[in-house]
């Protein structure tokens, strides 16, 4: 272990999620959670290209499991799907999968989602620990139980709150991050910032340079002031009755726009970086404040988003 890992709590209606955040976290799960895994078959959700580059950090996880099996899913928005879900309850049911399985989501924001979906239906739901390897799952997707795969109909359409037993952010993952990835991750703290952590915002404006290099020490407590701040929206609402909404700042026009591009264009966080200028026009006109507008503007053209796709209508 590189640094002092950040530790966190998420209660929620079922329980508690333990958070580790840290640079190297990953080489120290904590006993709590290496107990609770001890002797018990552990489903590993990942793709291959996330096995190749990180699978090595799971060891120490992994080691007190009975038995641990790797299930390989597709890159992408088109893993959330219910067939490769059906295929993997299948593999799982073969593989000798019980109710005191864990499912273990190892991956991005898509590979979370389609575990924590997948965890949840099996045998009327099992356990799940999330090991997100982007920014973006890292300070968002992560956090806060929410789990769904797509219909052609839409994104999310099915899915359910299951909250992890617990998730490990460790940021030297990030270091193999694309570029344009680790800036699609920095849109979601900056929203983070906006909503609720104030003080995000100074940080991204003093110490920007350096978590665009994906210094894994600089990312640590950036990662953990958003992740800190999503926790306590998720307490006081885990089940998005009202507070929880704030969190979809940006994500009204971004959705659109992610949809309107195939899923393919514009990356989740660049749609919401857009989506957030388009809500922030909006809110000028309702009144609020031009300096505040403005650093918020000024801010998401520094972290720098791509040319809009082209998209016909
Ligand atoms: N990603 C928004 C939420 O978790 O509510």
């Amino acid at each position: 272990m590189t640094a002092n890992p950040v530790d966190l709590e998420l209660r929620h209606p079922r329980g508690r999620t333990q958070i580790r955040i840290g640079a190297g976290a990953l080489a120290e799960p904590g006993a709590e959670l290496l107990t609770s895994l001890s002797g018990r078959t552990c489903f590993v959700v990942t793709s291959a290209q996330v096995r190749e580059l990180h699978e090595r950090r799971l060891s120490p996880l992994l080691e007190s499991c009975r038995q641990r099996q790797v299930l390989e899913v597709p890159v992408g928005e088109g893993a959330k799907d219910l067939e490769i879900a059906a295929d993997l309850w299948r593999r799982m049911v073969r593989g000798g999968g019980k109710r005191d399985s864990v499912v273990i989501a190892f991956g991005g924001g898509t590979v979370g989602d389609l575990a924590g979906f997948v965890a949840g239906g099996f045998l009327r739901g099992i356990d799940y620990v999330q090991i997100p390897t982007t920014l973006l799952a890292q300070v968002d997707a992560a956090i806060g139980g929410k789990t769904a795969v797509n219909l052609p109909e839409g994104k999310n359409t099915i899915g359910l709150f299951h909250h992890p037993r617990a998730v490990i952010c460790d940021t030297e993952m990030l270091s193999t991050l694309d570029p344009a990835e680790l800036r699609s991750g920095l849109f979601e703290v900056l929203k983070i910032g906006a909503i609720r952590a104030a003080e995000l915002l100074g940080v991204l404006e003093r110490v920007l340079p350096e978590l665009l290099a994906r210094d894994a020490h600089a990312l640590a407590p950036v990662v953990a002031a958003a992740v800190a701040a999503k926790a306590e929206i998720v307490e006081a609402d885990p089940e998005e009755g009202d507070l929880r909404r704030l969190l979809n700042f940006g994500h009204t026009l971004g959705h659109a726009l992610e949809s309107l591009s195939g899923y393919s264009g514009l990356r989740h966080g660049e749609a919401v970086g857009y989506g957030m200028l388009f809500a922030l026009e909006l809110a000028r006109e309702r009144g609020l404040e031009a300096r505040v507008a403005e650093r918020l503007v000024a801010l998401i053209r520094k972290i720098g988003l791509p040319p809009l796709p082209r998209a016909s209508v």
